[in-house]
């Protein structure tokens, strides 16, 4: 008889009767702050609710502004602009994030760069970014993945070294912190992503953090089809900005939220804090147990990170520990045992199907020279291909929300699909 429940057998957790955690949570106070929006006629466009989430948000990252925008990847894009990086400038990034870090360096027609990640943390390499950067370079965007962090004291002694431009995609990592600084408020910018399954959603959305007026100017611009920011909308000091007294416009287009999400984001961001520490007990716990069983690894941890902000869980998959069975057919008996889908890392962006800048040659192929240059292809990403072909396995952040009884279920699974892998053999 079958033991392991994708054979028949019996799962390890009943999700009918003992679903997971919910996501998105959310209760009257969301109701009453939608209604307050829909009563007062103010949909959007520089809103009381946008100006309240924006302060909130910044002093959230210890940072002196928040700018909202349309989503995570409009915030890239504005981040990039906001520094002036365009046509003939390098972009270094890691190969291994969701497409839109690559795409957006491309839509502002500069060249991504893609480098290697580090086997135990997926995040980018600072050794591989030393190799790539050439007089071109003009910005780095570490991505601190699945809630790992990028070793931000390398990654701003290399910007400093050669004068570049740090943009921390943060997509991933609300709240956590490096050397008791905040996640966005390390490099230049910071690029945030409300999206329904990041860990602060108003369904879409984005952020921009800085400690720059003229930056956080720019980009109030560049959200707003490129009017001046009128200094009542942030809490502008009026530092040295782009538009002096007379202001002028600049040429951009409308990527602003709307009062509806601010209202539903001021809300989950009070929550947050208290999220965050339930997500990193338990991801603590689940990772020292994690470290006990054969066949997985939990992600490194560094002992820089003074607050953790895990995001997905996600763990690394050891195939030749794990009596050699093939990395799906883990993450499918992990998925009919636990009732929660486990899912490989992102495609690296060598070759990623939604990564594919060659399918727009009236857009992006200005030059020859910039057409190879563009070619993902051309990108040698080994510990990305290792990690995403044979070592990954990510769930939905939910899991992290429930109990330790929940962590040791995890366990639990993992351990029986080891016990029975001959089943799947
Ligand atoms: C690392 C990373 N950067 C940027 C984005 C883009 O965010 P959005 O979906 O809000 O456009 C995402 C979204 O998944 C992401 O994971």
């Amino acid at each position: 008889m079958s033991e392991l429940a994708i054979n028949g057998g019996k799962a390890v957790r009943d999700v009918n009767s003992n679903p997971w955690p919910q996501w998105p949570i959310w209760d009257e106070k969301e109701e009453k702050g939608l209604m307050e929006v829909l009563h007062s006629g103010i949909w959007s466009y520089n809103g009381p609710k946008e100006i309240e989430f924006n302060r909130a948000f910044a002093k959230f990252c210890g940072t002196k502004y928040s700018v909202c925008a349309a989503n995570g990847t409009v915030t890239l894009q504005l981040a990039l602009e906001a520094l002036g990086i365009g046509w003939g400038d390098e972009v270094i990034l890691p190969g291994l994030t969701w497409q839109a870090t690559a795409a957006t360096i491309i839509d502002v027609n500069a060249t991504p760069v893609l480098v290697d990640v580090i086997e135990d943390t997926w995040c980018i390499d600072p050794e591989k970014i030393e190799e790539a950067i050439t007089p071109r370079t003009k910005a780095i965007i570490p991505v601190h993945l699945y809630g790992a962090f990028s070793d931000m004291d390398a990654i701003m002694e290399i910007a400093k070294k050669h004068n570049l431009v740090v943009i921390e995609d943060c997509a991933h990592k609300h709240g956590g912190e490096w050397n008791g600084k905040k996640a966005g408020s390390i490099g230049d910018i910071g690029s945030f992503s409300f999206q329904l399954s990041k860990h602060l959603t108003a369904g879409e959305g984005g952020a921009l953090t800085t400690n720059r007026f003229d930056l956080a100017e720019k980009l109030d611009a560049l959200r707003n089809c490129g009017r001046r920011p009128e200094p009542e909308d942030q809490d502008v000091d009026k530092g040295a900005g782009v538009y002096g007294d007379e202001g002028n416009f600049i040429q951009s287009g409308n990527y602003r939220i709307t009062e509806f999400q601010a209202a539903v984001l001021i809300e989950g961001l009070k929550r947050l804090p208290e999220q965050n520490k339930i997500r990193e007990e338990n991801g603590e716990y689940i990772n020292a147990r994690l470290a006990e069983i054969p066949g997985v690894a939990p992600m490194k941890r560094d002992p820089r990170e003074t607050k953790k902000a895990y995001f997905n869980f996600s763990f690394r998959y050891l195939k030749d520990e794990f009596k050699g069975l093939p990395v799906e057919k883990f993450r499918e008996a992990l998925d009919a045992e636990l009732g929660i889908q486990a899912e490989p890392s992102y495609e690296p962006l060598n070759n990623c199907s939604l990564y594919v800048p060659l399918t727009k040659p009236s857009r992006h192929r200005i030059t020859e020279e910039y057409w190879k240059a563009i070619d993902p292809s051309r990108f040698d990403l080994p510990v990305c291909e290792k990690i995403y072909n044979e070592g990954s396995v990510c769930m939905h952040h939910k899991v992290l929300m429930g109990t330790k009884e929940d962590m040791d279920i995890i366990i639990d699974a993992i351990k029986k699909i080891y016990d029975n892998a001959e089943e799947l053999m």
